[in-house]
């Protein structure tokens, strides 16, 4: 369906296929909603997740938030969940997503930056204060150490006398991304995707509504990716995760429940909308048809969505605020199971309280005021969506079956293929921008000789020297012996075949600290160095 080939000033989507001025019932000609749509929340699940969606239950409002201290983002998440937010979204600085302590040599001038510095069971603690943690789901966007945040989130829940078998969130725990996009890797390939079935198999025992790993397509996307490429990378890498975890000797039906996803949406409305819908079908596909998944949970995509950053601009930023809300609104219609607007200032800095709260507006707004929650997947049967859905779905099969013939997900990576790919897209994206033939209002059309000035929010370097005084406050106080010990067991375990999470959490217990658990495993699995493959 949709329309092959097209004349030369046809229209093309953002994934290259031909854009119709005009859709029709010709366009729909051997459509068949019974095989292509399902029921909403059946097979393939094209219309959503679930049978009533948001009519029952609006998405997650979960604004990713962390800066400075813990006790800094401590306050600003009680001020979300003031504002309404019903979600929280940890953002951690980069030393903490290195695995590395704030005293680290390494890392100075990073600490608390573009996220919340957490070294210990500690800074965790004061993390969450206050906040109920067996009421509220909570995102951490952490991937190599994902398990030891994880860990740490347990013992501070445990220590709130919350049962772990009730705790709700997710850990982003998708290092495959970070190798093609984002960078936040530590170990080899096959070391983090042992860490990553570990992980797996010790939330199946202990932590069994915990979604255990946000499969991203958000950071190929803000790299340049296209849709179609967005979705076929990201579920390659789904892919992977999935004959990773069968290796493990984990059954399908056993950990596929738990995996989630995390989507960019962009203000191509209508592609995006194509977009998320073609994901659920081939995902949907592949775990009943190639992996004999039967639970419908284990073949049903729920995902999370941000609104574009790249996307935002720094001129005249208020614009930004429109956009925000056009993206919100195709990351709605295309069935998002939890929510992220990014804040109008973000292009200049970090978002004020102002901005952060005008963002979970936005998605009030939508939720509240408009009707998109009255009725699940309103564009089903529409001759455009359902037309860029087939030509979304296409482009993404194809692009899956060219990642299978470089053996797959991690040996593309290894490859440089899909880094390369969304590089050419990017590069082409860039020279539209340059030449005038992509629009951007207010930076190459519409613009203004001089915006009015702005003050942004900083982080105050002082608090790297506050977390190096804690950490040595911790290093004093603490059992030396315990730690050692519990250290020297984590490393001898990861030597081995046995799961590192339950030597890992009595370290993380003992105060170790996530710099010396991380290099426990550093000195057994090594570190990657990328290949320089173009
Ligand atoms: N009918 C029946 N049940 C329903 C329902 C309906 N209409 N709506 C919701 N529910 C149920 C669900 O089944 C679920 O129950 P369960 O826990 O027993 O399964 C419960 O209500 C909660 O619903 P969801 O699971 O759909 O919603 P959540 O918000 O809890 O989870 C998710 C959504 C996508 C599955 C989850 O993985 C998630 O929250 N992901 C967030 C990821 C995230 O925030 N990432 C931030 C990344 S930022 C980043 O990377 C850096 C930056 O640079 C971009």
């Amino acid at each position: 369906m949709g329309k092959a080939g097209g004349t030369e000033d046809q229209a093309q989507t953002e994934s290259g296929t031909p854009f119709a001025r005009v859709y029709s019932a010709g366009d729909l000609a051997g459509f068949d909603p019974a095989t292509a749509l399902g029921a909403p929340g059946e097979f393939p699940f094209t219309r959503g997740p679930y049978a009533s969606m948001y009519t029952t239950r609006p998405w997650t409002m979960r604004q990713y938030a962390g800066f400075g201290t813990a006790a800094e983002s401590n306050a600003r998440y009680l001020e979300l969940i003031a504002h309404g937010t019903t979600g929280l979204s940890v953002a951690f600085d980069l030393p903490t997503q290195m695995g590395y302590d704030s005293d680290s040599p390494r890392v100075a001038g990073e600490v608390g930056k573009v996220g919340v510095a957490i070294d210990s069971i500690e800074d965790m603690r004061v993390l969450f204060a206050g906040i109920p943690l067996g009421e509220v789901s909570t995102s951490m966007t952490i991937n190599a150490p994902a398990a030891v945040l994880l860990l740490l989130y347990q013992l501070v829940a445990e220590e709130q006398g919350v049962d772990p078998a009730t705790l709700t969130g997710t850990i982003q725990n998708d290092v495959l991304k970070e190798y093609i996009a984002r960078g936040t890797y530590i170990y080899p390939p096959a070391a983090s995707l042992r860490l990553v079935s570990d992980t797996f198999a010790y939330c199946r025992e202990h932590l069994p509504r915990w979604n255990t790993i946000s499969i991203s397509g958000y950071h190929m996307a803000e790299a340049g990716a296209t849709p179609a490429q967005e979705i076929a990378f990201t579920l390659a890498n789904g892919i992977a995760y999935v004959e990773a975890a069968l290796a493990a000797g984990l059954a399908v039906d056993e950990f596929a429940p738990r995996l989630s996803f995390f989507f960019v949406s962009r203000t191509t409305l209508l592609e995006e909308v194509a977009k998320f819908r073609a994901a659920r079908r081939i995902w949907a596909r592949v775990m009943r048809d190639r992996f004999g998944a039967r639970s419908a949970k284990s073949q049903a995509l729920r995902f999370h969505t941000q609104t574009a950053g790249v996307q935002l601009t720094a001129q005249q930023p208020e614009v930004n605020l429109v956009r925000v809300a056009v993206q919100a609104l195709a990351a709605v219609l295309g069935g998002t199971q939890s929510l992220h607007t990014n804040s109008f200032d973000e292009a200049i800095a970090l978002p004020t309280q102002k901005s952060a709260r005008l963002a979970l507006r936005t998605q009030q707004v939508l939720a509240y005021e408009t009707d998109v929650t009255k009725t699940v997947d309103p564009f089903a049967g529409s001759y455009v969506v359902e037309s860029l859905t087939d030509d979304v779905e296409a482009a993404a099969l194809d692009l899956m079956d060219q990642v299978a013939e470089r053996g797959g997900a991690v040996a593309a990576i290894e490859q440089g293929f899909q880094k390369s790919e969304i590089e050419r897209s990017a590069y082409d994206v860039a020279r539209q921008i340059d030449d005038g033939s992509r629009v951007v209002v207010g930076v190459n059309r519409f613009t203004l000789d001089a915006d009015e000035p702005y003050e942004p929010l900083r982080v105050d370097p002082a608090i790297e020297r506050a977390q190096a005084d804690r950490l040595a406050r911790l290093r004093a106080e603490r059992d030396p012996g315990a730690v050692g010990t519990a250290l020297a067991e984590l490393t001898a375990t990861a030597a081995g075949p046995g799961n590192v999470l339950v030597p890992l959490k009595a370290a993380l217990a003992a105060r170790a600290t996530v710099g010396e658990v991380c290099d426990a495993l550093r000195t057994v699995w090594g570190t990657y160095t990328p290949t320089d493959a173009f």
